[in-house]
């Protein structure tokens, strides 16, 4: 009982830090076919999972170094239980395999429906390999539904096969974890054209302060490539060893800041210069836990134009609460760019909740919504040269410690189509891209909705949106082609108009007391039918900004994930 207390504890409070992708090692696990997809789950190396995914199943491929048993599960929020096992091993040539399911701190209890099939079972080499299928909704409320969201995958094994299907040992406490993955919305990274040129920027020998949150800013020139280029891949640099405080990196297109500041570097948010401030139009993204993003195979990100003066901020955020004194950083973005042009342009559209103190979290909250969003009359401005609509190929959102729940929802003439994203385990330290696997547009009339949903029942005092870790953010990253003249679009509440002034609103965020039954319903009353500030800007050729008061765009029919298969559900 105590050892399955420690086992959960480890699980819950794993941090990864492997990088995305597995690089062989001479005397490494050795999948049986070619799968598209792979992870390492520890930090050794001696644990890997292979899956292939189709429309209906998952095959499953996991490789451990040990001769006893294995164990494999899906989970949604990382705890030992509830969740969906499979336990395994070989033993004197034959194999032994279950589909089970934990509800404590127990042996995982065999499922009346036995939906995993083990397809090949074998120890070799490097250890135990299990290859198993299963569907993605087995219909059975014992399994896990695999579904686009961000799922756990548990991992355990163990030097010695069990005696019976009844007595499987204690794992030991270092073979056993959990790590976060999007198994089903990716892609298999296309091909590189042979004329890839690539260019890095870095931050160089940064000594990252000895404080929780820094944002770094470095501005790098682009001008001299001479001539309009396609960034078809970015993939994030990371410092071996600094995995854990690069927590993200943005780079921001932005026009109008003097040549004499290429080179310079700064805090991004801590010096006077506002011509030196991030600007709002961010190229592209990365983030803890995330992967190398690559365009599709007819797409590139326009790089070097004519009318383009070529510099780029590099903001990168450095989470160091241990506050240690000695990190000299060289981490950064790396992009990767052709010359011979690709069909279509991509651009990406920024919606959300704006990053502002106004974005008010109260405490006490289990389930909190903020809503942001992309009104009509922004989109439609973006989407009047291309009637056809445009066409969305990824989705990246963000948010900070105290999201749950994340979705970007789609409406088109009241109707709620599929979102484009639903994060319902939101994981801080895993902010992976997630590609469309099936063909999505945005057309004229069209609304997005980004609704985040916090827990801050052990928090005191209010939350705020900012860029500080402690602070909050909303916000949802479209990737699309053909690029319009939009790149954000994005809403604040404005607490029903009450006092414009911003009296009523510091006052929210500072010593208002929510304590107080009735404070707490006037602020959620204030919330309710609430206008809000909608912003729409495009940085590159309708650079003017409009501010305009908005409601949230409804919907008359909620999108809910249809389940066929499973009729008695
Ligand atoms: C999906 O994968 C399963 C398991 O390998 C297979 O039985 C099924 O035929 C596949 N479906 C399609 C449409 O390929
Ligand atoms: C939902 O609203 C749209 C327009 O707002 C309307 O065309 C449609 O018929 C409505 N659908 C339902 C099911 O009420
Ligand atoms: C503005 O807010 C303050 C503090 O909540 C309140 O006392 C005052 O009456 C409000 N004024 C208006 C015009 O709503
Ligand atoms: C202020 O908010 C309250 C709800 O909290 C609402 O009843 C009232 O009409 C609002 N005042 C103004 C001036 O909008
Ligand atoms: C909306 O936000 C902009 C930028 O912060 C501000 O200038 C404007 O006054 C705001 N509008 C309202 C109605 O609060």
């Amino acid at each position: 009982m105590k050892a399955a207390l420690l086992l959960c504890f480890l699980a819950t409070s794993w941090v990864q830090s492997m990088p995305a992708d597995y690089i062989g090692v001479p005397d490494g696990p050795a999948p049986t076919q070619d799968f598209p997809y792979h992870r390492q789950l520890d930090a050794n190396g001696d644990y890997h999972t292979y899956w292939l995914p189709n429309k209906t199943h998952v095959v499953f491929e996991v490789h451990a170094r040990t001769l006893g048993y294995v164990g494999f599960g899906l989970s949604s929020n990382g705890k030992m239980f509830p969740a969906d096992i499979v336990i395994g091993w070989v033993k004197d040539g034959k194999t032994y395999f279950h589909d089970r399911h934990s509800t404590g701190h127990s042996l995982p209890e065999v499922d009346a429906s036995q939906d995993w099939t083990l397809l090949r079972g074998e120890e070799y080499s490097y250890g135990t390999m299990l290859k198993m299928v299963r569907k993605l909704d087995t219909c059975d409320e014992e399994d896990f539904q695999i579904t686009d969201d961000t799922i756990r995958l548990l991992y355990a094994f163990h030097p010695d096969d069990p005696e019976d299907e009844n007595t499987i040992p204690f794992h030991g406490t270092k073979s056993v974890g959990v790590r976060s993955t999007i198994l089903l919305s990716r892609i298999v990274p296309p091909q590189l054209p042979g004329d890839v040129q690539t260019r890095d920027w870095l931050n160089d020998n940064y000594l990252v302060p000895n404080k929780e949150t820094t944002y770094r800013c470095k501005i790098f020139d682009l001008h001299d490539i001479g001539k309009k280029h396609h960034m078809v891949k970015f993939e994030p640099v990371i410092q071996k060893g600094h995995e854990g405080i690069v927590h993200h990196m943005l780079v921001y297109k932005c026009s109008g800041i003097d040549r004499k500041f290429i080179g310079t570097d700064y805090e991004c948010y801590l010096q006077p210069n506002t011509q030196l401030y991030p600007c709002g139009n961010v190229f592209m993204g990365w983030e803890y836990g995330g992967g190398d993003f690559y365009f599709p195979e007819t797409v590139g990100m326009p790089i070097g134009e004519a009318d383009d003066d070529g510099l780029y901020i590099l903001e990168t955020h450095y989470n160091n609460p241990e506050m240690v004194p000695d990190y000299v950083d060289n981490s950064g973005m790396r992009i990767t760019f052709t010359q011979n042009l690709r069909a279509h342009e991509s651009g990406l559209l920024m919606t959300g909740v704006t990053v502002d103190p106004t974005h008010i979290i109260p405490p006490r909250e289990q389930n909190f919504m903020t809503t942001g969003f992309c009104h009509r009359d922004c989109l439609n401005t973006g989407l009047s040269e291309y009637p056809e609509g445009v066409n969305v190929f990824a989705v990246w959102q963000h948010a900070h410690l105290i999201a749950k729940s994340v979705k970007t929802r789609h409406f088109r003439e009241g109707v709620e189509l599929e979102p484009l994203a639903h994060e319902e385990h939101f994981d801080f330290n895993y902010q992976d891209y997630r590609y469309m696997t099936k063909h999505t547009t945005l057309k004229m009339g069209d609304e997005l909705v980004v609704e985040c949903v916090y827990e801050t029942m052990a928090k005191s005092k209010v939350t705020i949106g900012g860029p500080a870790t402690g602070d909050e953010m909303c916000l949802s990253f479209i990737y699309y082609w053909p690029r319009m003249s939009v790149d954000y679009c994005r809403s604040i509440p404005l607490y029903n108009g009450n006092n414009t002034s911003g009296e009523y609103v510091k006052e929210l965020t500072r010593d208002y007391n929510y304590n107080d039954d009735d404070n707490r319903r006037k602020f959620h009353a204030s919330l309710v039918d609430s206008t809000y500030n909608a912003t729409c800007h495009g940085e590159r050729r309708t650079p003017q900004i409009f501010y305009a008061e908005k409601t949230i765009p409804v919907t008359n029919q909620t999108y809910t994930r249809p389940r066929p298969q499973c009729p008695n559900l």
